[in-house]
């Protein structure tokens, strides 16, 4: 199939790419219908609920911050207490979201006990709907010290940073498990919108269906595939609203990036690979991973142990000038 598939982009490329979906208004059309299906719109389905309560969580702490804070947040509790009653009435499962809205829920009542608002009708709404609930976890505002943050970021990160280099070859062994899931949990504290965290990263250890994603994925040339291990980052179509069609693609990038530096940290190296399937292979590549289909996958990444050496592209930079401007006027 391979084989047949080669010879005929080779015969008919421009045909081959309008089959492919790879170019034009098609191709564009059809990704953002899959947008279209899954964005967060008003119905209450769990993953519209799950992402909505989070948005609104973190508006409210959000709010916490002001430095001259008046009565907030009137309908935004309201909607919380509606999102969560769901859960319950549809027997969700109960969920980080779910959690963080038990939890934002008690912060409003401390902050405005605090400020001693407590005759509001806002206020004892929420106390009501509290009573015997309990938060599993920490949400609101908190203090943060200069001195805090500059015991802590002391690290030589020019250095660091130059030290991580795309890499194709690695050492013959399969990168442990643990290292990947620490480094995954490393990248959790990359930034999100609104903390919507809508990024999930796949590490495939299955042999069979990691051979068989290596049929799928573009630009493999020059890597040493046998000893290559892939990881798959998506994003959560129902975290975004119809506004919001490429913010999936810019989240991803923030937490990818951060996965590789933790990877670098703990001598793991890796090379991204442009994820530019069409939507029917990415929809095949999700039903082998079993990737659930309101997920897209935004780039994949190729990693492994260093190996004592390895030759690599330069990959210079430009100058500085070319792309650091300063508007003055
Ligand atoms: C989004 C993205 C897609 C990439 N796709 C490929 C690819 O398909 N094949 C490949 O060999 N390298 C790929 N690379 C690696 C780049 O070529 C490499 O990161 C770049 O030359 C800079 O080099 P450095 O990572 O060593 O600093 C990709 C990098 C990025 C960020």
């Amino acid at each position: 199939m391979k084989k047949i598939k080669a010879l005929i982009k080779k015969m008919f490329p421009f045909a081959y790419k309008i089959y492919n979906n790879k170019i034009g208004k098609n191709r564009v059309l059809k990704e953002y219908k899959q947008f279209k299906s899954y964005y967060n719109d008003s119905s209450d389905n769990i993953n519209n609920i799950g992402y909505k309560i989070i948005v609104l969580e973190h508006s409210l702490e959000k709010a916490m911050t002001s430095n001259n804070p008046r009565y907030f947040g009137i309908e935004k509790v309201n909607s919380i207490i509606k999102y969560l009653d769901m859960y319950d009435i549809k027997k969700y499962n109960k969920d980080f979201a779910y959690n963080i809205g038990i939890s934002i829920l008690h912060s409003y009542c401390e902050f405005y006990e605090k400020h001693n608002w407590i005759n509001r009708d806002e206020y004892n709404n929420v106390k009501i709907f509290l009573k015997g609930k309990n938060a599993q976890i920490t949400s609101g505002c908190m203090e943060i010290k200069k001195e805090y943050i500059e015991n802590n970021n002391k690290i030589d990160y020019e250095r660091f940073l130059k030290s991580r280099h795309a890499i194709r070859t690695f050492d013959k062994k399969r990168v442990d498990p643990e290292i990947v899931k620490k480094a995954a949990m490393i990248s959790q504290y990359s930034p999100t919108a609104c903390n919507r965290q809508m990024i999930k990263i796949y590490h495939i250890i299955d042999e069979d269906k990691r051979n068989r994603l290596i049929n799928f994925l573009h630009g493999l040339t020059n890597f040493e595939t046998e000893n290559s291990n892939f990881i798959l980052f998506t994003y959560g179509l129902s975290a975004f609203d119809e506004n919001e069609f490429k913010q999936g693609m810019l989240n991803s990038g923030l937490v990818a990036m951060n996965f590789v530096n933790a990877l670098h940290s703990m001598n793991i190296g890796s090379c991204f690979l442009e994820f530019n399937n069409s939507l029917e292979e990415e929809c095949e590549i999700k039903k082998i991973l079993n990737i659930p289909s309101n997920e897209k996958i935004a780039i994949s990444l190729v990693i492994g142990y260093y190996p004592q050496k390895a030759i690599i592209p330069c990959s210079t930079r430009k100058s500085i000038n070319e792309v650091y401007k300063e508007i003055n006027d």
